[in-house]
């Protein structure tokens, strides 16, 4: 059963283009991931102010081994360097600081799923 995993970003109005800049430039290492299932970065329309990102993974263990392992490290790495001595996991930030303001996790199972007809 495939896990869902979320960051939950909260980003200043201001910043949201910044957001999605950096994020169309981002390492493109997750893809080669063990487990890897799906990505995609959620821009809010309506009902809330916060961007998702989203991860699909074949197991919990897939997606820990890929958050504590080089990919995550070297995909969050101007992150890193952009939250330096602003407190860590703040945002998604190059030069500019930190693009959001905060960030947590949710995590689901896919209980059902279904796609387009074949
Ligand atoms: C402490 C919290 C986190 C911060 C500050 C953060 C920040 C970032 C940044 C800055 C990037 C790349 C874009 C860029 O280089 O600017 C990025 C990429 C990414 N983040 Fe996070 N992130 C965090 C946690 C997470 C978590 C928990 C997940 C999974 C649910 C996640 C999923 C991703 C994915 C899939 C990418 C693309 C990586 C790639 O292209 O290889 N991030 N994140």
């Amino acid at each position: 059963m495939s896990v869902v995993k979320i960051n939950v970003l909260t980003v200043p109005a201001e910043m949201r283009e910044e957001l999605e800049r950096r994020f169309s430039n981002r390492a493109g290492m997750v893809e080669s991931a063990d487990g890897f299932e799906w990505f995609e970065l959620l821009r809010p329309v309506e009902g809330t102010e916060r961007y998702l990102v989203y991860t699909r993974w074949r197991s919990e263990e897939d997606f820990q081994k890929w958050q504590q392992g080089q990919a995550f490290q070297r995909g969050h790495a101007q992150a890193a360097a952009a939250g330096q001595g602003q407190g860590q996991g703040q945002g998604h930030g190059h030069g500019q600081g930190p693009a959001a303001t905060g960030s947590e996790v949710w995590t689901f199972e896919v209980a059902e799923s279904t796609g387009p007809k074949a």
